[in-house]
């Protein structure tokens, strides 16, 4: 066990070195290069978050590993590559994609994310869940966040890899992501070692906006305060710091993130008509349900005091609505 594992981390880390380099040196590599370039990678960004190119055959790496001796039936166990349909033998996992390592926590590289360059599917090809790579309790970039966050006491929860490398270029060095699945109560426990406010940044659109919705419960759990960062016109970080700029990502998307509690009520507002009485009533009493459920009184009070101007009730209504929500869930 021990001995396959130690095999297939040197095997990681010499694959990531070889797609990088190729992505940097060949002449096939040049279109990856060209599509990272426009989407404003630098060569710095490249070199930092060690990106690169899996090239379009199908034994690139396969002859590689085999040259340096490694079983490769091991290797397709470890996600490097895969079984041939037909007849016996091994073939690339990734091919004709652009490669981003992903680290554990002490920096050593366990899986990779593959990215087309081209509206194919899947857009993203992800390591498979192998003996290294453990999704759920994987973080992109947390090893090297890790100091950031720990200074900051702050995590920015990010959803994909270029969302974390952008952020990254834009300063917030505190940025991890979950890579497509779920936030998990051990994802939670993991960053509240080292953080105590988790700033959730996901992508505008409906899917990104359920997940943070989702995320704010098992954060919450986790004992963390919570905000949430949110980003106009459906954008995801990516998109809206190449657009607006870093300082505007910083400042308002950021620094500017809401209490968890306000996105909440922002969020309930979109499932409800609010010019129909029906709606107004219904998306009071969800909105009084989230706020009696906050364990401070001075926030439930100015909460149900802006509820109460929003929708011309009196306070002291929403008050013993609020009372009663808290006497029922007890
Ligand atoms: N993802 C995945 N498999 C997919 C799609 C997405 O694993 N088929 C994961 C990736 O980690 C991706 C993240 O979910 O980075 C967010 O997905 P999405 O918002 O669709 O992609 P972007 O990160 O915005 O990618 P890009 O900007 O390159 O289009
Ligand atoms: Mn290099
Ligand atoms: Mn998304
Ligand atoms: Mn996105
Ligand atoms: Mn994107």
């Amino acid at each position: 066990r021990q001995k396959e594992k130690h095999a297939l981390l040197e095997a990681h880390t010499y694959s990531a070195k070889l797609y990088h380099y190729l992505l940097q040196n060949m002449e096939v590599a040049k279109p990856a290069k060209a599509y990272l370039n426009s989407r404003g990678f630098t060569d710095a960004l490249i070199e930092e978050f060690g990106i690169g190119y899996a090239p379009a055959r199908w034994d690139t790496l396969t002859q590689a590993l085999e040259r340096k001796g490694y079983s490769l039936a091991e290797m397709e166990t470890g996600g490097l590559l895969s079984r041939r349909q037909e007849g016996e033998g091994y073939v690339d996992r990734f091919r004709d994609r652009i490669m981003f390592p992903i680290h554990d926590a002490n920096g050593r590289e366990i899986a990779f994310g593959g990215r087309l360059m081209t509206d194919g599917q899947p857009k993203y090809l992800n390591s498979p869940e192998t003996p290294l790579f453990n999704k759920s309790r994987t973080l992109y970039r947390l090893g090297q966040a890790r100091p950031a966050i720990r200074r900051m006491r702050q995590v920015v929860l990010l959803e994909g890899y270029v969302d974390v490398i952008k952020a990254w270029s834009a300063g917030v060095h505190q940025g991890v992501a979950t890579m497509g699945t779920a936030l998990t109560g051990e994802h939670a426990a993991l960053l509240k070692r080292f953080a105590d406010e988790a700033v959730i940044c996901y992508d505008g659109d409906d899917a990104g906006q359920a997940a943070a919705h989702k995320s704010i419960p098992i954060l919450e759990e986790a004992g963390f305060r919570v905000r949430v960062g949110i980003l106009p016109n459906r954008m995801d970080p990516d998109e809206y710091i190449t657009s607006y700029g870093p300082e505007p990502f910083v400042r308002e998307i950021i620094e500017g993130a809401v209490s968890a509690i306000k996105f909440q009520l922002i969020y309930l507002r979109k499932s409800h008509i609010l010019l129909e009485e029906d709606g107004r009533i219904r998306y009071l009493r969800e909105a009084v349900r989230l706020v009696a459920r906050r364990d401070s009184p001075t926030e439930r009070e100015l909460l149900l005091k802006e509820l109460a101007q929003e929708f011309g009730v009196s306070i002291d209504t929403l008050k013993q609505e609020a009372a009663d929500i808290r006497q029922q869930e007890k």
